[in-house]
């Protein structure tokens, strides 16, 4: 870790980790991945304008989400199957969260446990909710959230099918990972992955282990959650949910103000502006190009969140003038956690922390409420 200075350097250290069919799930997008480029790009088409002749001696980047103040504002969104990347990577990335005091989003597909997540991070471990075709399995992993101590449901809306993620197809990718002749050669390369394998098996989905009866395989399990995830999903969904779930309640995958105002008109108390980091449709804008209008329709009534391509502490200083309350992070800390584990999560939490104080040093800044839209060059939408 001691030569990691930056977030890229932590995503070569998983790659030489992974096996290619691994890193490919990491960063693939879909169809051609233009949206890849899309999501990175558009913070690059930004410009700051820094104000000079502040006393920016003292600065302070903490900031409150939902009555809770945390010591950044950027968190660890949801990313399912992180287990196989590092065995226990999951409760890896809620323990580096818990010591950061930042919010750690465990993934509907995740290889940890919503109980342990409670166990571990009650304060700060939130739990993604994927809608399941038997709604009985959704509702009792609403009770399971709410018994384990947690305060924050995301409820993701961007997955109404699976995408088309072509480096999954041609690697082989299969759920639970099986590793055929290729992979297994491939796999021998990287033996610290590969010791893993032998040492844990293949990750389970841990939350969805229960509804597959006593004694599932990882086989049962995983076609279990595949019947599962092809639900139909409605806003229908969305007021079920609120109902049920008394905690804080956010929809992750909104791109539109007119599904913001929605989901505002039925309780929802935060949206997420997300593209599912380009992983499900290729030509969707960033999430930096509907952040303005967004904000605009709903900003001062609801929570308004973001995440999508940010690997610079500026990136989330971007972010954050156009009008996010909080931002987060996928591909950035996964990279952390396969590279080093808990220290790596660490690491990348610590690399955005800095960057993110600097940052606001040469802009002037001296705490997260000071930015907004006077600090950037193209105010408007359609400038970025
Ligand atoms: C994801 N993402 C995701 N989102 C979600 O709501 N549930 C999930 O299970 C997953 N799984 C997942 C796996 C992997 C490997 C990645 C990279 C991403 C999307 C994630 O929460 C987030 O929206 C994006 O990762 C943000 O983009 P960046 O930060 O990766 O550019």
């Amino acid at each position: 870790m001691k030569d990691v200075v930056n977030i890229d350097d932590l995503r070569k250290l998983a790659k030489k980790r992974l096996p290619k069919i691994a890193y490919d799930f990491i960063e693939g997008g879909t169809d051609d991945e233009v949206g890849l480029v899309t999501n990175e790009q558009a913070f690059r088409k930004a410009r700051i304008v820094p104000r000079y002749l502040v006393d920016v001696s003292v600065r302070d980047q903490s900031t409150t989400l939902f009555g809770r103040t945390y010591s950044s504002p950027i968190g660890i969104a949801p990313t399912g199957l992180a287990g196989l990347f590092r065995h226990g990577a999951d409760l890896m990335l809620a323990e580096a969260a818990r010591d950061a005091n930042v919010p750690f989003i465990m993934s509907g597909s995740s290889t940890g446990s919503i109980e342990d997540l409670g166990k571990l991070a009650p304060d700060h471990g939130w739990y993604q909710l994927y809608s399941a075709k038997d709604q009985a399995v959704s509702e009792d992993m609403i009770k399971r959230s709410a018994d384990a101590g947690l305060r924050t449901l995301v409820f993701t809306v961007d997955v109404p099918e699976g995408s088309n993620r072509e480096r999954n197809t041609r690697n082989g990718w299969s759920r639970p990972l099986r590793l055929t002749w290729k992979t297994k050669f491939e796999a021998l390369l990287h033996p610290a992955w590969m010791m893993q394998w032998f040492r844990h098996g293949t990750p389970y989905f841990d939350n969805w282990a229960k509804y597959a009866g006593p004694d599932a395989s990882a086989d049962k399990v995983a076609d279990m959650v595949a019947y599962q995830n092809r639900a139909p999903m409605s806003w229908k969904h969305v007021e079920r949910f609120r109902e049920l779930w008394k905690g804080n309640f956010v929809l992750k995958g909104i791109m539109h103000p007119d599904d913001a105002i929605r989901a505002h008109s039925l309780g929802v108390d935060g949206v997420m502006v997300s593209n599912h980091g380009a992983r499900q449709l290729d030509l969707a804008p960033s999430p930096l190009e509907v952040l303005p209008a967004i904000r605009d329709a709903v900003g001062d009534k609801m929570t308004v969140m973001f995440d999508g391509g940010v690997r610079r502490g500026l990136d989330a200083i971007i972010a954050l003038c156009m009008g996010a309350k909080f931002v987060f992070v996928g591909r950035p800390t996964l990279y952390g956690v396969t590279a080093g584990g808990v220290e790596g999560a660490a690491k990348a939490l610590q690399i955005f922390r800095r960057e993110i104080d600097i940052s606001m040093a040469q802009i002037g800044a001296t705490k997260i409420a000071d930015l907004g839209p006077q600090y950037m060059m193209w105010k408007d939408e359609e400038d970025l």
